[in-house]
């Protein structure tokens, strides 16, 4: 099969979150299958050209009121592609969209004022590439709202000629982002008015895109089956359960997978030492890394939390670190712990987080981003703490599991897909959970955990040892997209 990727970001070349991970992996799981991937995202200023090669002449992309955006487009081959079939990806260098700080934002505007024209833009901007390089795909397969145009522009603007038998399908991340605008940016898309109603856009009188591709992808996914059903109920729906819901057969949910060529102890060239469940002794050395790099005094008995996140209301900081009312302050001030964090985000947690490290002596933040740090902590600590509001899929409990580090995990989403809960009886389960999102049950679970740590150590021992035999191939999630897109090309015809 012939499939473009359209996407707003793809590691190496752009990431804000997992999306990114996700994207290039299944594209190369894909490849590896022996299908034709190609993979497509704007060329931001970071990006570095040099490497790439340009194609011939300028591209033109028709959009509304008889405006034409010129730009020119870079291509190279993916890194970690196979190299029989490898995945190329293209870059649209794009000036005045695109030639500026900042992937969607910046910290003093996190959202760009024109992101409706600039990804309605990128989102047209793919068929003109196709047209460009004579390659016309059967799949076009969109991520989250940046892309969500893609099926919308087949749909009603380009299913004729060479895109006649195409199929759209829209891959949900994250429900918490839908790109709502003023609907004065409508006009830029190029569709008709008809559209605005027809097509979905039209959300309280703004203009809603992700809501447009649920009404216009001829197949929809998100990344886990339980955030799939939570998303078609009022309470997790972000307002949207009804329109999925008018969606249902159409809509499935498709776990992620780890791309292990990345996340695996046993080659991790980030940790001091590789490691396997037969033999755990790199990871001692890890943690005893890890507490030098947080500067914490080298203890191989006490347990470390860790903990790789945005700092985002969606990731349960409120409940752990809401001044006031968040309950780390007294996890660490009440336990024999040691805890870490490596995180960006709002910046009233990125303050508090200052300030509990000023406060605590076991309690360690650093603000930043880092991809070393985060394959250390995922390593070095012996448990991994992801107390999430709702959570599509999640990485880190799943990057966690294979490196012997138990998830302290929300029962929500993807984190209830992938983690058993510890059964202290039986010792049975690979992580802590709770289902309650309060800064109590966080507290308590941690107690819990802290307390197996201390007094049932074999059963804890057995855990990480399990965890890490979790098969989290993207081989089975790539296949079940070729399930969908087949699917979808049948619905077609
Ligand atoms: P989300 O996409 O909602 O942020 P995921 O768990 O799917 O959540 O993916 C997050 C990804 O971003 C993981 O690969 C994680 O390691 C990485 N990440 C998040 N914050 C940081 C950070 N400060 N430094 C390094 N990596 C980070
Ligand atoms: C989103 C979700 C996260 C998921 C990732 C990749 O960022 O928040 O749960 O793992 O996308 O699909």
């Amino acid at each position: 099969m012939k499939i473009l990727m359209t996407s707003s970001e793809a590691v190496p070349f752009a990431k804000t979150g997992g999306l990114a991970d996700a994207v290039s992996a299944l594209s190369i799981a894909l490849a590896k299958l022996g299908h034709e991937v190609k993979i497509v995202i704007p060329r931001y200023y970071h990006i570095d050209r040099e490497p790439f090669t340009k194609l011939e002449g300028a591209m033109g992309v028709p959009m509304g009121s008889g405006i034409e955006e010129w730009c020119a487009v870079y291509k190279t081959e993916m890194p970690g592609s196979p190299a029989k079939n490898p995945v190329e990806i293209f870059f649209i260098d794009h000036e005045i969209f695109f030639g500026r700080d900042g992937i969607y934002g910046t910290p003093v505007e996190p959202d760009f004022i024109d992101n409706p024209r600039r990804f309605a833009f990128f989102s047209r901007s793919v068929f003109q590439l196709c047209y460009k390089i004579h390659w016309y795909p059967e799949v076009f397969h969109s991520h989250d709202w940046p892309t969500s145009l893609v099926p919308v522009y087949l749909k009603y603007a380009l299913r004729y000629g060479p895109f006649e038998k195409s199929v759209s399908i829209l891959t949900i991340h994250n429900l918490g982002y839908q790109g709502i605008y003023h609907k004065d940016n409508f006009n830029y898309t190029g569709l008709g008015w008809n559209v605005f109603y027809e097509g979905g856009f039209e959300d309280w009188n703004m203009m809603n895109m992700l809501k447009a591709g649920i009404y216009s992808a001829d197949k929809l996914n998100t990344v886990s089956q339980s955030y799939c059903e939570e998303t078609k109920t009022q309470a997790q729906g972000f307002r949207l359960d009804g329109a999925l819901l008018s969606r249902n057969i159409d809509y499935r949910g498709i776990l992620n997978g780890v791309d292990t060529t990345i996340w695996n102890p046993q080659k991790d060239k980030y940790i001091p030492k590789n490691y396997s469940a037969a033999d755990l002794s790199g990871k001692a050395e890890a943690k005893r890394e890890l507490q030098k790099a947080f500067d914490l005094p080298n203890n191989p008995d006490i347990p470390l939390i860790g903990m790789i996140t945005r700092l985002a209301g969606q990731k349960g900081v409120g409940e752990l670190f809401g001044p006031a009312y968040g309950s780390a302050y007294s996890i660490c001030h009440d336990m024999k712990l040691n805890f870490v964090i490596l995180g960006t985000g709002e910046s009233w947690c990125e303050n508090e987080l200052r300030k509990l490290s000023s406060d605590l002596s076991n309690f360690k933040a650093i603000i930043g981003y880092s991809e070393k740090l985060s394959h250390l902590i995922e390593a070095g600590s012996d448990f991994f703490l992801m107390p999430s509001r709702y959570e599509p899929c999640g990485l880190n409990q799943m990057y966690s599991l294979l490196y012997g580090t138990p998830p302290i995990v929300r029962r929500t989403g993807g984190l209830a897909d992938t983690v058993k809960n510890y059964n202290e009886t039986t010792g049975e389960g690979t992580g802590f959970m709770f289902d309650d999102l309060t800064p109590q049950a966080i507290y308590n679970t941690i107690g819990w955990t802290v307390w197996a740590y201390y007094n049932r150590p074999k059963q804890i021992n057995e855990m990480r040892k399990r965890g890490m035999k979790s098969d989290f191939s993207w081989d089975a999630s790539a296949k079940k997209y070729l399930e969908m897109y087949k699917d979808a090309g049948l619905q077609l015809r």
